[in-house]
């Protein structure tokens, strides 16, 4: 069976995507290598997919695989680049899914066909939004195949590489920020019941959460009308929706200049390393 995709760094994105992957039923464990830093963990892997086959060294990757994933922390690509260079060909596509380094840079150091992937946690469930921008040697046949691959675990959005700092906070962050929105209302409900359980609040407010986002997508439900159908004139609902609107266009405003002024800092430092490579 011959080897297609390729894995570097076998870590939290890395395990996710290549599990999702085979799940989908796209790929064949035979088709995939991977190879990682802590050669222990790929024992895990080998022991669920019998098949798949682990490389000793990462420029055994770049050489046997058509579609290489470098997914290791931005600040560790450069290494792996240089370590790989010498094995990929100019038909190797490299797909690289640390926002912070630009295709450009990948293309010189290495001279292959490369692809920017941001992937989310929530393609676990296969659900959830890629974000992908591939660079302009990556042939039709190539994104197709890619977008193929990404589709069966997610939705594929098409963005320039330009537009990935917020998307990536919209997307990839976002069930973080999902979770903490979460966390801080059922803490709220809590500290206003005297019977209701910490639990009892979460299955409320998760479940709802879930129903309403399959509302929001399956009815194709947008926010305006979610809210005129369970906020009546002169209800309940209308007034915490009164206090939302009051409290949290601040909030918002706040992440995102945080978030923001971070990311930009650490492409910064990013850059710079680059430059002094
Ligand atoms: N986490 C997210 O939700 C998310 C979402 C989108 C994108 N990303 C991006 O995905 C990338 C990986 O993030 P992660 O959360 O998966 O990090 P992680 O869990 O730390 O995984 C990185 C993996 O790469 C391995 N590694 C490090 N240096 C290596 C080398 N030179 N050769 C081979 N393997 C090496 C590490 O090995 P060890 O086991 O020895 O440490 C680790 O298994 C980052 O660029 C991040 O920005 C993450």
């Amino acid at each position: 069976m011959m080897i297609i995709l390729g894995f570097i760094g076998y870590g939290s994105m890395g395990s996710m995507l290549i599990d999702a992957f085979l799940r989908s039923g796209n790929i064949k464990p035979g088709e995939i290598i991977v190879s990682s830093r802590t050669k222990s963990k790929l024992d895990i892997l080998k022991e669920k997919w019998i098949d798949i086959h682990t490389a000793d060294s990462n420029s055994e990757v770049a050489q046997k695989a058509k579609y290489v994933f470098v997914c290791v922390k931005p600040l560790e690509v450069t290494g792996v680049l240089e370590e790989i260079r010498d094995s990929v060909s100019s038909d190797t596509n490299i797909i690289s899914i640390a926002g912070a380094v630009k295709i450009a840079y990948i293309e010189k150091l290495t001279g292959a066909k490369v692809t920017k992937l941001i992937p989310s946690l929530t393609s676990e469930v296969m659900e959830g939004i890629s974000l992908v921008c591939h660079g302009k040697t990556v042939s039709r046949e190539e994104s197709d195949y890619i977008e193929m691959l990404l589709n069966s675990i997610s939705k594929v959005k098409l963005i320039r590489e330009e537009e990935f700092d917020l998307a990536t906070e919209l997307t990839s962050c976002m069930p973080g920020f999902i979770a903490s929105i979460f966390e801080e209302m059922v803490e709220s409900a809590f500290r206003h019941t005297d019977s209701l359980s910490r639990t009892d609040i979460e299955e409320m407010v998760l479940r709802t959460l879930y129903g309403t986002s399959r509302l929001f997508i399956e009815k194709n439900m947008g926010f305006s009308e979610m809210i005129d159908r369970v906020a009546t004139k002169g209800g309940i609902t209308e007034e915490g929706v009164k206090a939302l609107r009051k409290g949290l266009p601040d909030v918002f405003d706040k992440m995102f200049d945080n978030t923001l002024f971070k990311r930009k800092l650490i492409n910064e430092k990013i850059e710079q390393n680059q430059v002094m490579k």
